[in-house]
């Protein structure tokens, strides 16, 4: 149930983060934390998980935390479902994903590579966000955020499974958003640039606009609380993702290729 009241407009009261053990699901974590709240931290990395929930209950939060590999989509989907059955949720925040270039010497990203982002990227947290939106839908309330990527909006050659997975995340959690809309249960797609977290920075190290996970927790915490469709942030992705619309085909291709992958 949402509350309202004290410092904060709306507090939801039972929460699911998924890359709870990352560094964005972690600043998350902490940033919802508060007297009242209880959060179901998951993730891979037991030790990661262990130390975010310290910080999480020292900041008031009930926690619980999972070591699951989401690669296993079923048990991934059951342990949500047995999870809402136990203590529905109000929000469910779906962070874990997996970064990728193609490797160096190699001309396409291998096959088993293309699969597991297939599978971590889209599949695991849209069939998790279906499961959740449905009970959501039942109970008429609730909110669901998909974490996505600035990448989806662009063909990047040197990463076309990170930027084809997230894309196919980000049709799917808009068209679930209308979906869902009808039954008061919101849905949140965030599109980042640059966060400057130890994974990120594997892709773009020292870029300009990256920014903290905590900063991009709370503006994510703040398109929850207006149930904002569309989070694109940096400011300058979004001028980015017009200017890749709006250019010729050619014009396009040819800026894309000129892309240098990195590393
Ligand atoms: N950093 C950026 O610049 C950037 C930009 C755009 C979008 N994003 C997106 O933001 C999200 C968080 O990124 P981040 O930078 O915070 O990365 P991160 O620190 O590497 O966090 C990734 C999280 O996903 C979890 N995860 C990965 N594979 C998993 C699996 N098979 N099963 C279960 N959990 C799994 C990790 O768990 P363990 O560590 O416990 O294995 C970790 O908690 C990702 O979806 C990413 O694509 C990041």
């Amino acid at each position: 149930m949402f509350r309202v009241g004290s410092a904060h407009a709306a507090v939801a009261s039972c929460i699911l983060i998924t890359g709870a053990s990352g560094e964005l699901g972690g600043a998350l974590a902490r940033c919802y934390s508060r007297d009242g709240v209880r959060l179901s931290l998951w993730g891979r990395d037991l030790g990661r998980l262990a130390a975010i929930a310290d910080a999480c209950r020292a900041l008031g939060a009930i926690v619980e935390t999972r070591s699951l590999d989401i690669e296993d989509v079923a048990a991934a989907v059951a342990a949500a479902v047995e999870e809402d059955t136990a203590a529905p949720f109000d929000l469910v925040l779906l962070v874990s994903g997996l970064g990728d270039t193609r490797p160096t010497g190699e001309q396409v990203e291998p096959a088993e590579l293309v699969a597991r982002l297939g599978t971590v990227n889209f599949t695991a947290p849209a069939a998790m966000g279906a499961a959740l939106a449905g009970r959501m839908a039942s109970r008429r309330r609730g909110a669901l955020v998909f974490i996505g990527s600035a990448a989806a909006f662009h063909a990047l050659p040197f990463a076309a499974a990170y930027s084809g997975t997230k894309a196919g995340l980000a049709r799917f959690a808009d068209a679930l958003r209308l979906n869902v809309r009808p039954y008061g249960v919101s849905v949140t797609l965030v599109s980042p640039g640059f966060i400057d977290t130890e994974a990120g920075r594997q892709t773009h190290d020292g870029r300009a606009f990256a920014m903290a996970p905590d900063l991009v927790a709370k503006r994510i915490e703040q398109a929850v609380r207006r149930k904002q469709a569309h989070l694109i942030l940096p400011w300058p992705f979004v001028l980015l993702r017009a200017f890749d619309r709006l250019l010729p085909a050619v014009l396009r291709d040819r800026l894309l290729l000129s892309l240098t992958p990195p590393g």
